[in-house]
């Protein structure tokens, strides 16, 4: 099938997150390229709209990525819709900015779940498709503070330098099978995460969603100069 930009072939991406922010933006680059995307978050209601916009090139699957049974059920009902994946793009997250002492267990669950076992359990379950195809693609959202310490973010900082860590060396075992592996690495982008997270931040000097959504279609467009591994796009003010 043709798409995917160009001549390029269309792809069938699952594509966690895509209920708002970076991954919503997402969802409409890629099907602006003539892929097909099946779409994966909690929230269904979010996401009505968005498929009724992307029209037939886009499917929607409910559940959480921390279950593991939601995620292999919304992976099974995509294939049978659309047929296997060659795509993988995670972009599920959440951010919350505490220090240790202020960090409660069930605060550290939530980000160790949507950063961390979501990812794990989308990697494990999809690498069969992915395999399958010959060309396989997996792009995670992980986040500047992956490579960098920020104070007062402890379980967001350990979770993301955990999946940064599972993403290499996850890379390490699929590219001689032929799977890519890129890690972008966003600094701050004026999306709903936000909302959820207290404190004075100058958000009109973040970078828009739809600025990460185009260095992730572009990945994709051009596999041609080699494996894209980690990408680091950050807002032109620096660090806010
Ligand atoms: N915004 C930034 O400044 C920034 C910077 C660097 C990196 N990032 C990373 O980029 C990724 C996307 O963030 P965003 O800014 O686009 O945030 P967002 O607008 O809050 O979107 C987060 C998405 O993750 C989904 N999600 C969260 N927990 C989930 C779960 N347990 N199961 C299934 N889906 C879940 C949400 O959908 P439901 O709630 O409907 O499930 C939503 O679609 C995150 O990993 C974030 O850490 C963001």
């Amino acid at each position: 099938m043709s798409g995917g930009g160009g001549d390029r072939p269309a792809r069938h991406v699952l594509l966690t997150g895509a209920s708002s922010g970076i991954g919503a933006e997402t969802a409409r680059h890629l099907v602006a390229d003539g892929h097909r995307v099946s779409l994966f978050v909690r929230r269904a209601e979010l996401l009505a709209a968005l498929v009724g916009e992307l029209g037939g090139l886009a499917s929607a699957w409910t559940g959480d990525v921390t279950r593991r049974d939601d995620l292999a059920s919304g992976l099974r009902a995509a294939e049978l819709r659309h047929g296997a994946i060659d795509t993988l793009v995670y972009s599920a997250g959440s951010a919350r900015f505490h220090s240790v002492e202020e960090t409660s267990p069930e605060e550290w669950r939530e980000l160790m779940g949507a950063n961390l076992d979501g990812l794990f359990h989308a990697l494990q379950l999809s690498l069969p498709s992915l395999l399958a195809s010959g060309r396989g693609h997996v792009i995670v959202v992980l986040s500047v503070a992956s490579r960098q310490v920020f104070g007062h973010s402890a379980g967001y900082t350990a979770a993301k330098h955990a999946a940064i860590g599972l993403v290499d060396s996850f890379r390490t075992e699929v590219r001689a099978r032929g799977v890519h592996v890129t890690a972008v690495l966003p600094g701050a982008v004026d999306t709903p995460l936000w909302d959820a997270i207290g404190g004075e931040w100058n958000r009109a000097q973040m970078m828009q969603p739809e600025q990460v959504a185009r260095v992730i279609r572009s990945v994709l467009r051009d596999r041609s100069s080699g494996m894209l591994e980690e990408i680091r796009v950050g807002p032109i003010c620096g660090a806010l």
